[in-house]
Protein backbone atom coordinates (compact mmCIF):
# COMPACT_ATOMS: atom_id res chain seq x y z
CA UNK A 1 0.00 0.00 0.00
CA UNK A 2 1.26 3.47 -0.87
CA UNK A 3 -0.12 6.01 1.08
CA UNK A 4 0.52 9.87 0.68
CA UNK A 5 1.68 11.72 3.33
CA UNK A 6 -0.48 14.37 4.95
CA UNK A 7 0.77 17.54 4.65
CA UNK A 8 3.24 16.44 1.74
CA UNK A 9 2.08 19.42 -0.11
CA UNK A 10 0.22 22.55 0.97
CA UNK A 11 -2.62 22.19 -1.90
CA UNK A 12 -3.18 18.51 -1.05
CA UNK A 13 -6.47 18.47 0.64
CA UNK A 14 -7.45 17.69 4.00
CA UNK A 15 -7.42 13.85 3.49
CA UNK A 16 -6.67 12.00 0.88
CA UNK A 17 -4.81 8.91 -0.37
CA UNK A 18 -3.42 6.59 -3.35
CA UNK A 19 -3.10 2.60 -3.16
CA UNK A 20 -1.90 0.54 -5.46
CA UNK A 21 -4.94 -1.51 -5.99
CA UNK A 22 -3.26 -5.53 -6.01
CA UNK A 23 -1.96 -4.75 -2.56
CA UNK A 24 -5.21 -3.19 -1.02
CA UNK A 25 -7.26 -6.35 -0.27
CA UNK A 26 -10.59 -6.49 -0.56
CA UNK A 27 -11.17 -3.22 -0.96
CA UNK A 28 -11.74 -2.57 -5.07
CA UNK A 29 -13.21 0.73 -5.02
CA UNK A 30 -11.91 1.00 -8.85
CA UNK A 31 -13.79 -2.49 -9.84
CA UNK A 32 -16.87 -1.93 -7.89
CA UNK A 33 -20.64 -1.24 -8.63
CA UNK A 34 -20.56 1.96 -7.22
CA UNK A 35 -17.62 3.55 -9.19
CA UNK A 36 -19.13 3.04 -12.73
CA UNK A 37 -19.03 6.92 -13.12
CA UNK A 38 -15.13 7.14 -13.39
CA UNK A 39 -14.37 5.62 -16.71
CA UNK A 40 -17.45 7.38 -19.16
CA UNK A 41 -16.33 10.52 -17.09
CA UNK A 42 -12.74 10.24 -19.13
CA UNK A 43 -14.45 8.86 -21.99
CA UNK A 44 -16.43 12.07 -22.16
CA UNK A 45 -14.31 14.32 -21.61
CA UNK A 46 -11.85 13.07 -24.57
CA UNK A 47 -14.56 13.47 -26.70
CA UNK A 48 -15.38 9.48 -26.63
CA UNK A 49 -18.69 9.67 -27.83
CA UNK A 50 -19.07 5.36 -26.95
CA UNK A 51 -17.74 4.98 -24.21
CA UNK A 52 -16.01 2.61 -22.52
CA UNK A 53 -17.21 -1.09 -23.69
CA UNK A 54 -16.62 -2.99 -20.25
CA UNK A 55 -18.12 -2.97 -16.86
CA UNK A 56 -16.32 -3.24 -13.63
CA UNK A 57 -16.48 -7.10 -13.87
CA UNK A 58 -14.01 -7.37 -16.35
CA UNK A 59 -12.16 -4.73 -14.75
CA UNK A 60 -11.98 -7.05 -11.61
CA UNK A 61 -11.31 -10.32 -13.70
CA UNK A 62 -8.55 -8.42 -15.43
CA UNK A 63 -6.38 -6.99 -13.32
CA UNK A 64 -7.36 -8.12 -9.25
CA UNK A 65 -9.46 -11.70 -9.80
CA UNK A 66 -6.23 -13.22 -11.44
CA UNK A 67 -2.84 -14.99 -11.15
CA UNK A 68 -1.33 -12.37 -13.34
CA UNK A 69 -2.98 -9.20 -13.39
CA UNK A 70 -3.04 -7.54 -16.73
CA UNK A 71 -2.98 -3.90 -15.38
CA UNK A 72 -0.96 -1.99 -12.80
CA UNK A 73 -3.58 0.41 -10.57
CA UNK A 74 -3.28 3.27 -8.15
CA UNK A 75 -6.52 4.79 -7.43
CA UNK A 76 -6.91 8.25 -4.97
CA UNK A 77 -9.65 7.93 -2.68
CA UNK A 78 -10.92 10.78 0.26
CA UNK A 79 -12.99 9.14 2.38
CA UNK A 80 -13.75 5.91 0.36
CA UNK A 81 -14.69 8.02 -2.74
CA UNK A 82 -12.76 7.42 -5.63
CA UNK A 83 -11.53 10.48 -6.90
CA UNK A 84 -9.02 9.26 -9.30
CA UNK A 85 -6.72 6.59 -10.81
CA UNK A 86 -3.68 5.72 -13.12
CA UNK A 87 -3.89 2.22 -14.96
CA UNK A 88 -0.39 1.47 -16.83
CA UNK A 89 1.26 -1.88 -17.88
CA UNK A 90 4.38 -3.87 -18.86
CA UNK A 91 5.48 -3.53 -22.07
CA UNK A 92 8.55 -4.27 -23.80
CA UNK A 93 11.19 -2.91 -26.29
CA UNK A 94 14.15 -4.44 -28.10
CA UNK A 95 16.04 -1.59 -27.59
CA UNK A 96 15.93 -1.34 -23.86
CA UNK A 97 13.84 -3.83 -22.34
CA UNK A 98 11.02 -3.75 -20.18
CA UNK A 99 8.88 -0.50 -20.10
CA UNK A 100 5.95 0.62 -19.06
CA UNK A 101 2.60 2.19 -21.01
CA UNK A 102 0.35 4.63 -18.85
CA UNK A 103 -3.20 3.82 -19.85
CA UNK A 104 -5.32 6.31 -18.14
CA UNK A 105 -4.15 9.14 -15.86
CA UNK A 106 -7.78 11.11 -14.49
CA UNK A 107 -8.70 12.90 -11.52
CA UNK A 108 -12.33 13.61 -11.09
CA UNK A 109 -12.93 17.68 -11.93
CA UNK A 110 -13.42 19.01 -8.38
CA UNK A 111 -10.02 17.64 -7.39
CA UNK A 112 -7.74 18.95 -10.08
CA UNK A 113 -4.82 21.12 -9.65
CA UNK A 114 -4.15 19.63 -5.76
CA UNK A 115 -1.39 17.69 -6.81
CA UNK A 116 -2.99 14.14 -6.46
CA UNK A 117 -2.45 13.65 -10.18
CA UNK A 118 1.46 14.20 -10.14
CA UNK A 119 0.87 11.45 -6.77
CA UNK A 120 -0.72 9.23 -8.93
CA UNK A 121 1.92 9.56 -11.92
CA UNK A 122 4.40 8.73 -9.45
CA UNK A 123 3.42 6.43 -8.14
CA UNK A 124 3.08 4.59 -11.64
CA UNK A 125 7.00 5.89 -11.75
CA UNK A 126 7.70 4.31 -9.34
CA UNK A 127 6.49 0.90 -10.01
CA UNK A 128 8.14 1.33 -13.66
CA UNK A 129 11.61 2.54 -11.95
CA UNK A 130 11.73 -0.74 -8.86
CA UNK A 131 10.74 -3.03 -11.99
CA UNK A 132 13.88 -1.67 -13.89
CA UNK A 133 11.90 -0.40 -17.04
CA UNK A 134 13.83 1.76 -19.39
CA UNK A 135 10.78 4.22 -20.52
CA UNK A 136 7.12 5.07 -19.60
CA UNK A 137 5.17 5.47 -22.94
CA UNK A 138 1.86 7.30 -23.02
CA UNK A 139 -0.38 9.24 -26.03
CA UNK A 140 -2.41 12.54 -25.43
CA UNK A 141 -5.17 13.91 -27.54
CA UNK A 142 -3.43 16.96 -29.59
CA UNK A 143 -5.78 19.51 -27.83
CA UNK A 144 -5.86 18.10 -24.11
CA UNK A 145 -4.39 20.58 -22.14
CA UNK A 146 -3.05 17.86 -20.18
CA UNK A 147 -0.32 17.58 -22.43
CA UNK A 148 1.49 21.29 -20.80
CA UNK A 149 1.26 18.81 -17.68
CA UNK A 150 2.93 16.41 -19.20
CA UNK A 151 5.79 18.30 -20.32
CA UNK A 152 5.68 20.04 -17.53
CA UNK A 153 6.56 16.66 -15.50
CA UNK A 154 9.31 16.64 -18.47
CA UNK A 155 7.90 14.17 -20.70
CA UNK A 156 8.82 14.30 -24.77
CA UNK A 157 6.37 14.48 -27.45
CA UNK A 158 7.73 11.64 -29.27
CA UNK A 159 5.51 12.74 -32.20
CA UNK A 160 7.10 15.96 -32.32
CA UNK A 161 10.86 14.86 -32.20
CA UNK A 162 10.81 11.60 -33.61
CA UNK A 163 7.60 11.76 -35.93
CA UNK A 164 5.54 8.74 -34.54
CA UNK A 165 1.58 7.87 -35.06
CA UNK A 166 -0.39 6.18 -32.61
CA UNK A 167 -1.87 3.37 -34.74
CA UNK A 168 -4.62 1.06 -34.23
CA UNK A 169 -6.42 -2.25 -35.82
CA UNK A 170 -10.02 -1.99 -34.06
CA UNK A 171 -12.29 -4.54 -33.90
CA UNK A 172 -13.55 -5.19 -37.39
CA UNK A 173 -9.93 -4.25 -38.94
CA UNK A 174 -7.99 -6.90 -36.24
CA UNK A 175 -10.93 -9.41 -37.24
CA UNK A 176 -10.26 -9.60 -40.79
CA UNK A 177 -6.51 -9.45 -40.69
CA UNK A 178 -6.90 -12.62 -38.11
CA UNK A 179 -9.28 -14.17 -40.84
CA UNK A 180 -8.29 -17.06 -43.47
CA UNK A 181 -8.43 -16.98 -46.31
C1 LIG B 1 -4.07 15.96 -16.31
C2 LIG B 1 -4.47 15.68 -14.88
C3 LIG B 1 -4.34 14.18 -14.58
C4 LIG B 1 -3.53 16.47 -13.94
O1 LIG B 1 -3.82 16.13 -12.60
P1 LIG B 1 -3.93 17.25 -11.47
O2 LIG B 1 -4.08 16.59 -10.16
O3 LIG B 1 -4.99 18.22 -11.86
O4 LIG B 1 -2.53 17.98 -11.61
P2 LIG B 1 -1.53 18.40 -10.43
O5 LIG B 1 -2.26 19.20 -9.41
O6 LIG B 1 -0.80 17.22 -9.94
O7 LIG B 1 -0.53 19.35 -11.24
C5 LIG B 1 0.85 19.37 -10.97
C6 LIG B 1 1.43 20.60 -11.60
O8 LIG B 1 1.11 20.61 -12.99
C7 LIG B 1 0.37 21.79 -13.30
N1 LIG B 1 -0.71 21.45 -14.22
C8 LIG B 1 -1.75 20.65 -13.99
N2 LIG B 1 -2.53 20.58 -15.08
C9 LIG B 1 -1.93 21.38 -16.01
C10 LIG B 1 -2.23 21.73 -17.33
N3 LIG B 1 -3.33 21.24 -17.94
N4 LIG B 1 -1.41 22.56 -18.00
C11 LIG B 1 -0.30 23.07 -17.40
N5 LIG B 1 0.05 22.75 -16.12
C12 LIG B 1 -0.76 21.93 -15.45
C13 LIG B 1 -0.21 22.27 -11.97
O9 LIG B 1 -0.48 23.66 -11.99
C14 LIG B 1 0.86 21.88 -10.99
O10 LIG B 1 1.88 22.84 -11.01
P3 LIG B 1 2.71 23.22 -9.66
O11 LIG B 1 3.46 21.95 -9.30
O12 LIG B 1 3.61 24.32 -10.09
O13 LIG B 1 1.71 23.59 -8.62
C15 LIG B 1 -5.93 16.16 -14.58
O14 LIG B 1 -6.04 17.51 -14.93
C16 LIG B 1 -6.98 15.37 -15.32
O15 LIG B 1 -7.46 14.34 -14.84
N6 LIG B 1 -7.38 15.88 -16.51
C17 LIG B 1 -8.44 15.25 -17.25
C18 LIG B 1 -8.09 13.87 -17.76
C19 LIG B 1 -6.86 13.86 -18.62
O16 LIG B 1 -6.68 14.68 -19.50
N7 LIG B 1 -6.03 12.87 -18.36
C20 LIG B 1 -4.85 12.62 -19.14
C21 LIG B 1 -5.23 11.81 -20.33
S1 LIG B 1 -3.78 11.30 -21.19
Amino acid sequence: MYTVELNDFSKVPDYFSIFEHRKYGGHFLLASEKTPHIFPELADFEHMPNGPQIDYTVLEKDGFDTEHPLFICYVAEINKNLIGYAIAYYTYSTWCGKAMYLEDLYITPNYREKHIGSKLLKAIAKEAVNNNCCRLDFSVLEWNPACNFYKYKGATDMTIVEGWHHYRFSDTALKILAADP
